[in-house]
C-alpha cells in the first residue's frame, strides 16, 4: 500500500471512531444534570411517562437531612450487613460510574427487618445528592440491593468529605481510567464489598425513591452518619470520566463551588438518625 492510501484508511478510520463515540454518548443520555436543559432534573417527570413520579411523587430522593427534620431514635438490630466477596464488572453509564456484582446476590445482602436484600451494585455521585443542613460534600457512594420476591429497593448510602484517599476507590483507579468517555463494561475480578468501610454507629433512615429516573419510590434509604474521606484526584477521576454536567460547571466545580450543580427540588419528608446499629462485618 502506498503512503498516501495508507493516510486515507487511517483518516477514514479515524473519522468512523470519532463519529461512533458522538453518537454512543448521545444516545445515552436519556436524561441529563444541567441547569435549565431539556433533558434537566426540573424535567425528568416530562421526558416519559414512566418516569412521571419523578415530577409528582410525594416521596422523591434525595432529601436535605436537616435538624428540623430528624427525628433520633434508638434501636438494636435494625439492620445486618452480609457482603461477601463477589466478581465485579464496572460500566460508564455516561451520568455515573457502576460497579456491578456479578452474580444473583453473589456478594451477600443486607437484613432490614427479617428481609433480605441482595447486593446488586455500587455507584457514585459527585457532589453527593443527599445533603445534610443544607450542605453538600464531596462524593456519596449508593450501594443498590434488591428483595427479589418484591423487587423493593433498600439503598445504602456512604457520604465522603475530601481529605485521604479512599481505600476502595484507590483499587478502581486504573479501571475507571480505562473506561473514560467509554460505554463498554469491563471485568475488573473478584473484590470485596466489606472493603467499605462503614463505621460509626448511627444511621439516617428514610422512605424516599431512586435519585435517577425512573424515580420508582418505595425505596427503604440508610444512610451512614458517619462520613468517610476521599480525596480531590479521585472525585475528578470519577467526575472526568462522565458527562453529567457542562463543561462551563466543570469549572465552576473545580473552583470548589460545589452549588452550581443543577438538582431536583427537594421534598420535604421526615427522617429518623437510629442509634446502635452496626454496620461493620
Ligand atoms: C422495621 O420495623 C419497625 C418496627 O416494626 C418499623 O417501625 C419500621 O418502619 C420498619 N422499617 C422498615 C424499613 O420497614
Ligand atoms: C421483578 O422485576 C422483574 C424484572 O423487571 C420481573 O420480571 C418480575 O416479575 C418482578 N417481580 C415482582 C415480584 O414484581
Ligand atoms: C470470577 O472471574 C474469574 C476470572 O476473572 C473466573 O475465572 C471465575 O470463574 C469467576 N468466578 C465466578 C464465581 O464466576
Amino acid at each position: 500500500m502506498s503512503n498516501f492510501s495508507f493516510s486515507v484508511l487511517l483518516i477514514c478510520l479515524l473519522c468512523l471512531l470519532l463519529t461512533g463515540i458522538a453518537q454512543e454518548v448521545e444516545d445515552e443520555r436519556e436524561f441529563d444534570y444541567i441547569k435549565g436543559s431539556e433533558k434537566g432534573p426540573e424535567r425528568w417527570g416530562e421526558l416519559k411517562k414512566e418516569w412521571k413520579v419523578c415530577e409528582n411523587g410525594k416521596m422523591q430522593s434525595p432529601i436535605d437531612m436537616s435538624n428540623r427534620r430528624v427525628k433520633i431514635i434508638a434501636k438494636m438490630g435494625d439492620i445486618k450487613r452480609k457482603h461477601k466477596p463477589c466478581n465485579a464488572t464496572i460500566k460508564n453509564r455516561g451520568h455515573d460510574i457502576m460497579l456491578r456484582w456479578e452474580g444473583n446476590g453473589d456478594a451477600g445482602s443486607i437484613e432490614i427487618n427479617g428481609t433480605q436484600y441482595y447486593l446488586q451494585q455500587f455507584h457514585w455521585h459527585a457532589p453527593t445528592e443527599h445533603s445534610i443542613n443544607g450542605r453538600r460534600y464531596a462524593l456519596e457512594l449508593h450501594m443498590v440491593h434488591v428483595d427479589p420476591k418484591t423487587n423493593r429497593t433498600a439503598v445504602i448510602g456512604q457520604l465522603y468529605k475530601f481529605g485521604h484517599p479512599d481505600h476502595f476507590l484507590a483499587k478502581l483507579g486504573k479501571s475507571i481510567r480505562s473506561i473514560v468517555d467509554k460505554e463498554e463494561e469491563i471485568n475488573i475480578g473478584r473484590l470485596d464489598p466489606r472493603e467499605i468501610k462503614l463505621g460509626g454507629s448511627k444511621i439516617y433512615r428514610y422512605m424516599g425513591s431512586l435519585t435517577v429516573p425512573p424515580c420508582t419510590e418505595g425505596v427503604i434509604w440508610t444512610i451512614n452518619k458517619k462520613m468517610g474521606s476521599v480525596s480531590h484526584t479521585q472525585v475528578k477521576l470519577l467526575r472526568d470520566a462522565v458527562h453529567d454536567v457542562s463543561p462551563q460547571e466543570h469549572k465552576i466545580y473545580a473552583r470548589g463551588k460545589r452549588k452550581a450543580i443543577a438538582t431536583r427540588k427537594m421534598t420535604d419528608m421526615s427522617v429518623s438518625v437510629i442509634q446502635d446499629i452496626k454496620l461493620k462485618t
